[in-house]
């Protein structure tokens, strides 16, 4: 299905002024989001995927790649250069009622990765931004995280949103939480 979101593109700065793009993940980007998963640490791709992972097969690149933009969104984070340098990725697929909070709501599970070198300068909040406003106009008013219980950098990302945030559950291996995209009024 085709919609505007495909050629969604906007440019932003990260807190030292590096200029970078935020776009829409597009099918002939399969390399760039290899680069990326070659460039970041082992630590950041198993919080991302759960699992030791050093390379993303080719039915993944399919799917991380070629979206609708109905259900699953995808942007890049890249430095203006001309090689287009991949520095982050953040996506949101939607999900049923009942895998969010159960309360009725519209929800989508978010998914962040921001290359070692580029983190702490703002673009986890850049990627949440953007996509917030994407899933606001589709009537999307919840994204729900799995977090690794050790993974105290999101937790902390979490924390510190301007977005509220609410734990939903917690097991062994996974805390879940919601990210409220109606309102923006937890202080930082
Ligand atoms: C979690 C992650 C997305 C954060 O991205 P980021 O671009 O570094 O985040 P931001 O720069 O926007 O940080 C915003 C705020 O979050 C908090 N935060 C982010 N990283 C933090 C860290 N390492 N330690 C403590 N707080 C942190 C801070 O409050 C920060 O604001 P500040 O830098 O002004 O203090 C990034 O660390 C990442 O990609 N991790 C690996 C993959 C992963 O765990 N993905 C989540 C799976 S759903």
């Amino acid at each position: 299905m085709f919609n505007g979101n495909h050629e969604y593109a906007a440019k932003d700065r990260l807190k030292d002024g590096t200029a970078v793009i935020v776009r829409a993940i597009k099918a002939s980007d399969k390399d760039l989001l290899q680069q990326l998963m070659k460039d970041v640490s082992a630590e950041s791709r198993y919080f991302r995927f759960f699992c030791a992972k050093k390379v993303l097969t080719s039915q993944e690149l399919k799917y991380f790649t070629e979206l609708d933009f109905d259900s699953h969104i995808g942007l890049i984070v890249s430095l203006c250069d001309k090689k287009e340098t991949p520095i982050a990725v953040g996506r949101y697929i939607t999900q049923t009622e009942d895998e969010v909070s159960g309360e009725g709501k519209a929800g989508a599970e978010l998914a962040l990765l921001v290359g070692e070198d580029y983190q702490r300068q703002g673009i986890g909040n850049i990627l949440l931004d953007h996509l917030a406003q994407i899933a606001i106009t589709k009537g999307v008013s919840e994204f729900v995280c799995y977090i690794m219980p050790e993974n105290s950098k999101m937790l902390s990302f979490l924390r510190h949103s301007k977005y509220p945030t609410n734990r939903l559950k917690r097991s062994a291996s996974v805390i879940s939480m919601t990210v409220d995209l109606n309102s923006e009024n937890k202080s930082a």
